[in-house]
């Protein structure tokens, strides 16, 4: 079999992997080794690797512990995109603040994503992502103290978008809302491949922290949120035509920087693990300036 090299690409999170070959079936020690990497650090790029949309939801689903008997039965969507091109694509411009997908869901958990850089031109708006996991381990005695026993109400509506957006009309806002359905996770969540635990607050929608006075949640939430997105936390993948990055959805949060539907082709064909019981609808947006 071939062997895959990994670099880190931070000290706390995210592995550059050299050496896969993308060929279905992959044998029981790459797939182990692929695994023990992920769940070590959270984030895998391979660079300049063509690969088809069968390989991509395969190989998501392996990295979280799947068995994938006969691959010819995955769910295939390779429409789901994220694209200032495509027709129909999900995030066509705008800037996109810090979140897991679907934190706010009381149904669908997404344990991974994965993007595949299909048509990118350049300069390309690079993906950031951020360890929620390496923030609770370096969360601060005091405030860890604050937040221990406590939940937070996660909530998908526009009125946190456009609190947290601080007046940034780039900021892309859904016209999805979540209503009623308001979902209590707690603050330090455990994460249930790894037991590692998860700061579980993002500045797209988290809502509050339960059982709290507004101006403490908010002094709160801002003080947690200073501490994950804090300089020199961050790790941008700067897009090129044929990169797969593959992340944890739970561990890690991402954002991206302003895109413009003028600016230079951005399509990233995307997956998730495992597949959602419910189908995604596909939201509508609007930037702040036009909400
Ligand atoms: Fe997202």
């Amino acid at each position: 079999m071939s062997a895959i090299t990994a670099k880190d690409l931070t000290p706390a999170f995210g592995s550059e992997v050299s050496g896969l070959e993308p060929r279905i079936p992959l044998d029981e020690e790459m797939i182990d080794a692929l695994r023990k990497l992920f769940d070590e650090r959270g984030l895998l790029v391979f660079r300049k690797t063509p690969l088809d949309i069968k390989f991509q939801a395969y190989l998501s689903e392996l990295l979280i512990g799947n068995d994938v008997p006969d691959p010819d039965a995955l769910y295939i969507n390779d429409k789901f995109m994220i694209s200032n091109r495509e027709p129909k694509a999900a995030a066509p411009y705008g800037r996109l603040l810090y979140h897991s997908d679907q934190m706010w869901s009381a149904k669908d958990r997404v344990d991974l994503i994965s993007l595949f850089g299909q048509e990118v031109g350049q300069p390309a708006t690079p993906t950031m992502f951020v360890s929620a996991v390496d923030a609770w381990e370096s969360l601060p005695e005091k405030l860890r103290a604050q937040v221990e026993q406590r939940s937070a109400i996660q909530h998908y509506d526009s009125e946190v978008y456009r609190k947290r957006a601080a007046g940034d009309t780039d900021v892309l806002v859904s016209t999805y809302e979540t209503g009623e359905d308001f979902v209590t996770t707690p603050v330090g969540f455990t994460h249930p491949r790894t037991g590692k635990t998860i700061l579980y607050v993002c500045q797209q929608t988290t809502q509050r922290i339960a059982d709290m006075p507004d101006g403490e949640s908010d002094a709160l939430l801002n003080a947690l949120f200073d501490h994950l997105y804090a300089t020199g936390k961050e790790l941008a993948h700067h897009w090129q035509e044929g990169d797969l990055v593959v992340w944890d959805n739970l561990a890690l949060q991402h954002a991206r920087p302003n895109v413009a539907i003028a600016g230079p082709a951005r399509t990233l064909r995307k997956t998730i693990a495992p597949f959602p019981k419910s189908a995604i609808k596909g939201p509508t947006y609007g930037t702040l300036a036009e909400a």
